[in-house]
C-alpha cells in the first residue's frame, strides 16, 4: 500500500515573494477598500485603525519589523523546502484554491481534481501584467516560472481519487487540461500551486494531483466541514491505494488576510496540534471570507493527515503587517513527518 510520509501546511501570499518595501504597494488599495473583512464583519480602514489602536500595529508594521518578519518567513520557507527535499516523497497531493486564475464567474466549480498529464504555468504577458492589482505583479516569480513550464500530473492517482470521492458522495469536477481564458489577467495554474512548486519543491515537482477548491467566491464555496470531509476521504483513499508510492500532502493558503487576526490563526495551529477536527469543521463561513478563506485548504489537508501517525511542529508564524489598520498577510508554516 501507499504511504503518506509528509504533510505540509503553508501560506503562499505575496509578502513571501516581495521585499518589505514592496509590501507597501498594497497600501493605497487598503485605504480605498471600504469593506475589509475582519473577524465576522466588514470595516473601512479608519474604523479598523480605531478598533485596533491598543495593539501597537504602527510599531508592528514599521520597516524594521517588516524586515525582521520577512527574513523569518524566508528562513521558514527554506526549512520547509529542505524537509521536502530530504523526505524523498515521489507523489504529492496539493490542496489549493483558485483565485479566478483558471476559473471565473462563467464557470466556477466547487471542487476540481486535475487528472491530466501536465500542469502548465507561464509568466504573465505585458498585457496581463498591466491588469494586475498593485503589488501583485512584483510577487510573480514566487509562484510562476520564468518561461512556459509543464509539471507532471498523475492521471492514474487522480482518476482513482475521483472514483473514490464520487463513491463517497462528493460530486467532483474533473479537468484534464488547464483552460486558457481569453482576455484574462492570468494564465496557467493558480498561485496556490505555483508557490508550492517554486518555493517548497524548488521546481523539482514530483508527479502530483492538484485538488482545486473555490474557497473565495460566493455562492458555491464548500464549507469548512465539507473541505475537512473531502480531505479525509482523500487521505483514506491514499492509504488504501495499491502502490508503493511515498506521498506528500500539502495545504496551501491563508492564514488571516487581508486583515490579520493573530488569535484566529493561533486557534488553527492549536486545532492542528490537537487533531481537533470539530474545531476546524465548526468554523463558520463568516470567519472564512476573503483571503482567510484559503485556510479551507489547510482544513482539507488536516482531514487527510489527522488519520496518519505523522506529527510535527509549527515552523514559524509571522503576522506580516503593513499598516496600523492590521492589513497585511499572516504567514504560517507547519510540517508533519
Ligand atoms: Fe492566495
Amino acid at each position: 500500500m501507499a504511504e503518506i510520509v509528509l504533510g505540509m501546511w503553508t501560506t503562499h501570499g505575496p509578502t513571501l515573494s516581495t521585499t518589505p518595501d514592496e509590501w507597501l504597494l498594497r497600501l493605497p488599495a487598503d485605504h480605498a477598500n471600504k469593506a475589509h473583512w475582519y473577524q465576522t464583519g466588514r470595516y473601512d480602514f479608519a474604523t479598523l485603525v480605531e478598533m485596533r489602536k491598543s495593539e501597537g500595529l504602527a510599531e508592528k508594521s514599521s520597516l524594521d519589523e517588516r524586515t525582521k518578519r520577512n527574513a523569518a518567513c524566508r528562513a521558514a520557507m527554506n526549512e520547509m523546502a529542505d524537509v521536502y527535499a530530504a523526505t524523498g516523497s515521489d507523489v504529492a497531493v496539493i490542496f489549493g484554491n483558485d483565485q479566478q486564475e483558471l476559473f471565473n464567474d462563467a464557470l466556477m466549480p466547487a471542487f476540481t481534481v486535475f487528472n491530466g498529464e501536465a500542469v502548465w504555468n507561464e509568466p504573465s504577458s505585458d498585457e496581463q501584467a498591466a491588469r494586475h492589482p498593485p503589488g501583485i505583479h512584483a510577487a510573480e516569480p514566487g509562484h510562476k516560472p520564468p518561461v512556459y513550464t509543464e509539471y507532471p500530473g498523475h492521471p492514474e492517482l487522480a482518476n482513482y481519487l475521483i472514483g473514490d470521492l464520487v463513491s463517497n458522495g462528493f460530486d467532483i469536477t474533473r479537468a484534464s487540461k488547464l483552460p486558457r481564458l481569453e482576455n484574462h489577467w492570468h494564465s496557467g495554474i493558480g498561485h496556490a500551486f505555483g508557490f508550492v512548486y517554486r518555493q517548497i519543491m524548488r521546481d523539482q515537482v514530483c508527479p502530483h494531483v492538484p485538488i482545486i477548491t473555490n474557497t473565495f467566491f460566493p455562492p458555491n464555496q464548500p464549507t469548512a466541514r465539507r473541505c475537512f470531509e473531502m480531505g479525509r476521504t482523500v487521505g483514506r483513499a491514499l492509504k488504501a491505494w495499491k502502490s508503493d508510492a511515498r506521498i506528500a500532502i500539502f495545504g496551501s493558503g491563508g492564514m488571516s488576510h487581508f486583515v490579520i487576526d493573530e488569535a484566529f490563526d493561533r486557534k488553527i495551529f492549536d486545532a492542528l496540534a490537537a487533531r481537533d477536527a470539530e474545531t476546524l469543521c465548526a468554523i463558520g463561513e463568516d470567519w472564512l471570507q476573503s483571503g482567510t478563506s484559503e485556510l479551507k485548504n489547510w482544513i482539507a489537508a488536516a482531514g487527510a493527515l489527522f488519520e496518519t501517525d505523522l506529527a510535527g511542529e509549527v515552523v514559524d508564524y509571522q503576522p506580516c503587517y503593513r499598516s496600523e489598520a492590521g492589513t497585511g498577510t499572516a504567514n504560517g508554516f507547519v510540517y508533519w513527518n
